[in-house]
């Protein structure tokens, strides 16, 4: 049987697309081969790559005057390529610090420019918020402002876009296609695949037309955007499979009703988990209701040495990867779109009895 698994990425993928892969495997649509074994540049590839284009263009309504990318590196490789390309002359940036994630990129800013790193952290009544923009202290100069809107570790989310008259700049790794989103308003949105996308070896880079052409002259092809958007996203070869898989994905999104459906059931699926800690004495979440994830969701138990006997008997319940991040331990249940509500339901019982065996 399949379990659920609540991993933070690699993550969970739908069944549906995961049995439609194996039917696939050796004999992709009586071609006689894998999709693996087949060149980049053949014809049927092709077509698959730039179906996956058209459909991620329609579930997220990506205007026409964006590139779509589908490169390599994870999100972390663009935290270098971002400062690389759009730091242009004045080499100034803006970065909002959230959480750990959002620090790695603003670090690695650092080496390549002078970056202004603004504290958007906060407690409010003993729970983690972000600030609000009107306290934070943007630079006039800036050549962008670049923000995660969802820390997977921290399990912290903005409620809202940042605004800017600057390029904005966005990881939202974690929150691709979760909710819906008005792509018009940002200079450049990346994403590593394997949490709402796909598997793992795959990067979404999503940049308006005007941002394409500022790289430094020196950095690698690889790494230059109007490279990788003059050759689809093909200055090398592409990482096929994770591509053609996340392919899948995006028609599975579809025939969900899209990204709209998607957040509702998202939505439900949040408040199940949330409203259940709330009513808890025995559960705790650290963040402000306002920046609470709908994707990540850290918890604490009132009795920390009981965390390895909850890790191991959620196991036995066909419960995966409930353990948080090494770097803050505690519990965390990642409920990206392929969790059903049914593994959130399942992950709520488990805990509601736990609790009243441990109290
Ligand atoms: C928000 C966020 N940004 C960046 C990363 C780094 O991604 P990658 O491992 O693809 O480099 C992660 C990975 O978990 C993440 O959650």
């Amino acid at each position: 049987m399949r379990a659920y698994n609540f991993c933070a990425g690699p993550a969970a993928l739908p069944t549906a697309v995961l049995e439609k892969a194996q039917a696939e495997m050796l004999d992709w649509h009586g071609k006689g081969l894998s999709i693996m074994e087949m060149s980049h540049r053949s014809k049927d590839y092709v077509a698959v790559a730039e179906k996956a284009e058209a459909d991620l263009r329609k579930l997220m309504n990506i205007p026409d005057n964006y590139k779509v990318l589908f490169l390599q590196g994870g999100a972390s490789l663009q935290f270098s390529a971002i400062p690389l390309n759009l730091l242009g002359k004045n080499s100034k940036a803006d970065y909002i610090h959230t959480g750990i994630w959002s620090e790695k990129a603003l670090k690695e800013a650092q080496r390549y420019g002078d970056i202004n790193v603004v504290e958007a952290g906060t407690m409010v009544d003993g729970k983690l918020a972000i600030t609000d923009q009107s306290t934070w202290n943007l630079s006039d100069d800036a050549a962008y402002v670049h923000y995660a809107d969802n820390e997977t570790i921290g399990g912290i989310q903005f409620a809202n876009i940042p605004k800017t008259d600057k390029p904005l700049v966005a990881d939202f790794s974690s929150s691709i296609l979760s909710a819906p989103l008005d792509v018009s308003k940002f200079g450049l949105i990346y994403a590593g695949a394997q949490k709402n996308i796909g598997p793992a070896g795959l990067t979404i880079v999503i940049i308006r037309d005007d941002l394409l052409d500022q790289a430094k002259a020196e950095i690698p092809s690889i790494l230059k955007y109007s490279a990788q958007a003059k050759n689809d996203s093909m200055v090398n070869t592409p990482s096929t499979y994770a591509w053609y898989l996340s392919g899948l994905v995006f028609e599975w999104l579809l025939e969900q009703g899209g990204v709209e459906a998607i957040y509702k059931a998202n939505l439900a699926k949040a408040e199940l988990l949330y409203g259940y800690i709330d009513t808890s004495d025995f559960y705790a979440n650290p963040i402000a209701k306002e920046n609470r994830s709908i994707m990540n969701v850290p918890f604490t138990l009132a009795k920390p040495e009981l965390e390895k006997q909850f890790l191991k008997e959620a196991e036995e319940n066909h419960l995966l990867n409930l353990a948080g991040h090494r770097s803050v331990g505690g519990m965390r249940a990642s409920i990206y779109n392929a969790v059903p509500l049914e593994g959130v339901q399942a992950l709520v019982n488990f805990m509601d009895d736990f609790a009243k065996r441990n109290a």
